[in-house]
């Protein structure tokens, strides 16, 4: 069956979707499965931009025989080293050995690495370096730690398309169209900031830096290694990648706790109780052992405000809260107003991890609220939200 995959005058679309695998990288889930996305440029020479997940090697080869009919592959540009692009190399390499393979310095030193490839093959760029391949001239540019340090981006100035590697890309597969107008994007947009802010919210910065180096690039089309190729709705992803990349936020909060046996989250239940009585409607609640921490981080990287609780565990914090405060640290998350609470029986430890915890976040921390022994600190935690809240509404 034809299946259509024009992207533009001689720009296919070849990518695959998964909806089999569980947890990406092997731990975050997947509940609209992904796309790994790979695009065919057909001029005098024929280009691959990435491949796909190994896994999915076969279908890949068949989608791109598709398109190519009978047709060589000249040449695979390697944006992204990452085993989810990069996985059919090896298989590809097999089947056209004298494929040139285009990368930068560092995508070589991985590349080397991790499969057996024909030095005499190799074709380095550098940054703004350009390839010729007939009718068009590709151009290339390193775009470091977004989401690897070897990443860049290629761009096809004739149609104005920007292979944008894994910068704005989403989870969620395709549902029987690769092109933005024709889906329904409703899902992708909440995946795309679980995506963003698990697979690059650490590199803040290295996504600014590569936003403003490409604004001098005029876009008609951005083909990312997953999710929608994008065109009608580019701004709008644009807008959310640059929004979330410099840490900024909307007016809401997220109250995340641990609780073994209910002490923690009736806290829970009263801080949020104050925080709607001062006016905020928009409160988050997630139980750290229900909800996955991915739709935890995503929904900080949207609200300023956080509070966080956690009962004392063996003269610690709870060990889920422990995980959660180490992923938000490791993410260097900026500027949120934070508030404190949980339970202990003997001596306080998880409190105190939760106040060093602001301190080194260098967040405004508006109050921490210890329970001892189940005794009601309900007031008190029901003054904590709202306190909060007012913050968030001045
Ligand atoms: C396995 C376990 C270990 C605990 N370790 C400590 C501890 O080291 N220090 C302490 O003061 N309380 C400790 N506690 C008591 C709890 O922190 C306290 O009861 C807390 O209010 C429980 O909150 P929760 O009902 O939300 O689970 C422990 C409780 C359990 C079940
Ligand atoms: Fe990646
Ligand atoms: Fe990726």
């Amino acid at each position: 069956m034809y299946l259509d995959k024009k992207i533009a005058d001689s720009i296919y679309y070849v990518g695959v979707n998964d909806r089999q695998k569980e947890l990406f990288e092997n731990y975050l889930p997947l509940p609209y499965g992904v796309s790994y996305n790979s695009y065919l440029i057909v001029d005098e020479k024929v280009v691959l931009i990435d491949t796909v997940d190994v896994a999915f090697a076969d279908l890949f080869f068949r989608q791109a025989d598709a398109v190519l009919q009978g047709r060589a592959i000249d040449y695979l540009v390697v944006d992204h080293m990452e085993p989810d692009h990069a996985g059919a190399i090896g298989l590809l390499t097999q089947r056209y050995p004298n494929i040139k393979i285009v990368g930068n310095k560092n995508t070589f030193d991985f590349l080397k690495g991790y499969f057996a490839v024909n030095p005499e093959n190799l074709v380095e760029v550098a940054d703004g370096g350009t390839l010729n391949i007939g009718q068009r001239t590709l151009s290339f540019h390193t775009a470091p730690m977004v989401h690897w340090p070897e990443v860049m981006v290629t761009y096809e100035p004739s149609e104005q398309i920007l292979f944008s590697a894994d910068a704005f890309g989403t989870f969620g597969a395709l549902n029987g169209s690769f092109r933005d107008n024709e889906l329904d994007l409703t899902p992708f947009w909440s995946d795309m900031r679980r995506y963003y802010a698990c697979i690059v919210g650490k590199y803040g910065p290295q996504v600014q830096k590569a936003i403003q180096k490409l604004s001098g690039l005029p876009l008609r089309t951005v083909c990312p290694t997953h999710g929608p190729v994008w065109s009608s709705h580019f701004s709008e992803v644009l807008a959310r990648y640059d929004q979330w990349s410099k840490y900024e936020t909307e007016t809401g909060l997220v109250i995340a706790y641990g609780s073994m046996y209910g002490n923690t989250q009736l806290m829970a239940e009263a801080i949020a109780r104050g925080a709607v009585d001062s006016g905020l409607h928009h409160i988050v609640m997630h139980n750290v052992s229900k909800s996955d921490a991915s739709y935890i981080l995503s929904d900080i990287f949207q609200y300023k405000g956080l509070i966080i609780g956690a009962p004392t565990y063996m003269n610690g914090i709870y060990p889920l809260v422990a995980s959660l405060l180490h992923k938000i640290e490791e993410r260097g998350i900026k500027n949120r107003i934070f508030g404190c609470f949980g339970g202990h029986t003997w001596a306080d430890a998880a409190v105190k991890r939760l106040n060093t915890f602001a301190e080194t976040m260098k967040w405004e921390n508006v109050g921490a609220v210890a329970n001892l022994r189940g005794f009601s600190t309900e007031t008190e935690c029901y003054n904590l939200g709202k306190a909060v809240a007012e913050k968030l509404l001045a």
